[in-house]
Parts: C-alpha cells; sequence; structure tokens
C-alpha cells in the first residue's frame, strides 16, 4: 500500500468530515438526533465525525450484511445486529462509509422506517456511483466518485486494510 497514492489522503477526509460536521450541526441544532452508523465500515467515519459536531447527540450502531462474499454485493441482505435504542420520534442520521449498489443503505432505511423516527436521512463519506441500483438521496456526501474499490478509513477488502489513515484505490 505504501507506494499506492492515496485517493483520498488523511488530511484530505480530515477537511471532507469537518465539512459535514459543520453542516450537520447547523441543521440540527435545537433537534433530537441519533447517529446510527452502520458497521463495520462506517467505525471510523463515525467516530471523527461524532467528535467534530457541535451539538448533542446520540450513537448507536447496525450491522448488515450480503450473503455471500467478494467485493460485489450479491443483493440479497440480511440483518446482522440490532438497533438497540428507541429512535421513535427522533430525527435519525444513518452514517454509511461507502455507497456502492445502493442496497445496503435501502435495506437500512427500510429497517429504520419501521421505528418511526420523526426524520430519517443518509450520511455517506464516499458515494461511488458506477454500480448503482438504488435511487439513494443521501443528503450529506463526502465525496462523489465514479468508480474503483476503495480500501482504508474503515473500509475493507477482506477484513483488510481498515486501519489504514488515507482511502486507496485497489483497481488502481
Ligand atoms: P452496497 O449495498 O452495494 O451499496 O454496498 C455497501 C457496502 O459494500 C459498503 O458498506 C461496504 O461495506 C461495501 N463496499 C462497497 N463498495 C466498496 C468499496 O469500494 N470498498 C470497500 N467496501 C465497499
Ligand atoms: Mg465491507
Amino acid at each position: 500500500m505504501a507506494e499506492l497514492k492515496p485517493v483520498l489522503p488523511a488530511e484530505e477526509i480530515d477537511r471532507l468530515v469537518s465539512g459535514l460536521a459543520r453542516q450537520i450541526s447547523s441543521d440540527y441544532s435545537g433537534r433530537d438526533l441519533v447517529l446510527v452508523a452502520a458497521l463495520k465500515g462506517a467505525f471510523i467515519f463515525l467516530s471523527d465525525l461524532a467528535r467534530k459536531l457541535a451539538i448533542p447527540v446520540a450513537i448507536d450502531f447496525v450491522q448488515a450484511a450480503s450473503y455471500g462474499s467478494g467485493s460485489a454485493s450479491s443483493g440479497r441482505i440480511r440483518l446482522t445486529k440490532e438497533l438497540g435504542i428507541d429512535i421513535r420520534d427522533r430525527d435519525v442520521l444513518l452514517v454509511e462509509d461507502i455507497i456502492d449498489t445502493g442496497l445496503t443503505i435501502d435495506f437500512l432505511l427500510d429497517y429504520l422506517r419501521s421505528f418511526h423516527p420523526r426524520s430519517l436521512a443518509v450520511c455517506a463519506l464516499i458515494d461511488k456511483r458506477e454500480r448503482r441500483q438504488r435511487q439513494i438521496q443521501p443528503a450529506y456526501v463526502g465525496r462523489v466518485v465514479a468508480a474503483g474499490f476503495l480500501v482504508g478509513y474503515g473500509l475493507d477488502y477482506a477484513e483488510a486494510y481498515r486501519n489504514l489513515p488515507g482511502i486507496y484505490d485497489l483497481n488502481r
């Protein structure tokens, strides 16, 4: 990885996350915000984003898995970790590392909606457009990319590379 140039160096990610945190802090000021992060990929993004917010916030996690493995989603998704706190009538922001086909977010939005939050929106660090199968309108996006397979800053390939401070494209 050392010889690869990051597509998003750590300093750039820090600027993007700061910008998102400023927007979210302003948009949700005076409301009852719950950040729900999708494990595992969003764990680093969530921890940085949460610490940059200037408003009070509750935090919880969900996890979904698609059947099968590899770098492409099989399209059949199941929940592997349930929500742990009550989000009814609260303002929920689903925090994701990356939107690819959109199937995971679509599934998680349906799941969260079933608990009747007051509002429900998506914050994704990366919006990867090439393989999109579901219309998803994330309210907050760090960076739009066309294609690639990205690792680092929480993103993995076969569970490797999550701890890299920058984001790299394995296809490059
Ligand atoms: P989707 O359901 O196809 O939108 O895929 C979302 C999930 O697939 C993400 O939460 C990641 O875990 C994984 N994923 C999609 N694209 C990438 C990538 O470029 N690098 C690492 N993981 C990815
Ligand atoms: Mg993954």
